[in-house]
């Protein structure tokens, strides 16, 4: 049986979480395109989401005021295995035909700084901001690394302490490799999150994202994580595994 207490959505299995992540996404898109022109949802990559994308996009949904943006790219081209563009752009973008126009990937083809500094103004141009502004998106999609990272900020990251910054190419130690992610003061703003997380490995950094003492730079995940309805978790039964019961 699912559980449902406060932000927390627990399901017995995979299939089920993705379900339920997917109906509220959906929901909160037709929120955002009852009240405005468009709607802005910032999406991540690896493995848990590819049955979420495949929910959304065989879910009917009119997609045509829809912008698409990630929380974090990898710094690889758009063809390769590594992108989450690819992932993406194979279980969601192509399938639910969203228009090419509301795609807006990160460059991971070109240079880290550059792919940041393009992404960056591509958001400035599609929100419209003002210098000193971050974006706010209707739905933000996040994961949870086994660290508890999320998006591409990784333990220990000192961009973790940024609330003004919009994206930013890091090089991420452990992985030897660069990435380009959104900033924490893009990740609080976001009208509505949605965290993902599903197996026994996630069982560890779910609990101490939403329990132990607040230390973003140790459990980076815990960036508008906790304590607002403003972000429901979907997690199968073996990521809460560690939640201590109501
Ligand atoms: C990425 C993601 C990252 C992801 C976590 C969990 O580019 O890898 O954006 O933040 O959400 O690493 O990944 P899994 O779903 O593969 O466990």
């Amino acid at each position: 049986m699912d559980s449902e207490y406060g932000p927390l959505r627990i399901s017995e299995s995979s299939e089920q979480s993705a379900n339920r992540c997917a109906a509220f996404v959906l929901e909160r898109l037709r929120e955002a395109l009852g009240k405005q022109s468009f709607a802005a949802m910032a999406i991540s990559g690896g493995h848990t989401p590819k049955l979420l994308f495949s929910k959304l996009s065989a879910s009917g949904f009119d997609w045509p005021r829809v912008h698409v943006f990630w929380v974090d790219e990898r710094c690889v081209p758009p063809t390769s295995e590594q992108s989450n563009f690819k992932l993406a752009n194979e279980a969601l973008l192509s399938p639910a035909n969203i228009p090419p126009s509301n795609i807006h990937r990160v460059q991971g083809e070109r240079p880290p700084a550059e792919a940041a500094a393009a992404y960056v103004a591509e958001i400035r141009k599609f929100f419209q901001l003002r210098d000193d502004c971050v974006p706010v998106f209707d739905i933000i999609h996040r994961g949870i690394g086994s660290d508890a990272h999320t998006a591409s900020l990784f333990p220990g990251e000192p961009l973790i302490r940024d609330r003004t910054g919009i994206a930013a190419a890091v090089y991420v130690e452990k992985l030897k490799s660069h990435r380009v992610t959104l900033l924490p003061g893009v990740l609080v703003a976001g009208r509505s999150t949605v965290i993902q997380a599903e197996g026994q490995d996630k069982a560890e950094p779910v609990y101490n994202v939403l329990y132990s003492p607040e230390d973003p730079l140790q459990y980076p995940c815990q960036i508008a994580a906790r304590g607002s309805d403003r972000t429901v978790w979907f997690l199968d039964r073996a990521a809460s595994s560690k939640i201590p019961p109501a």
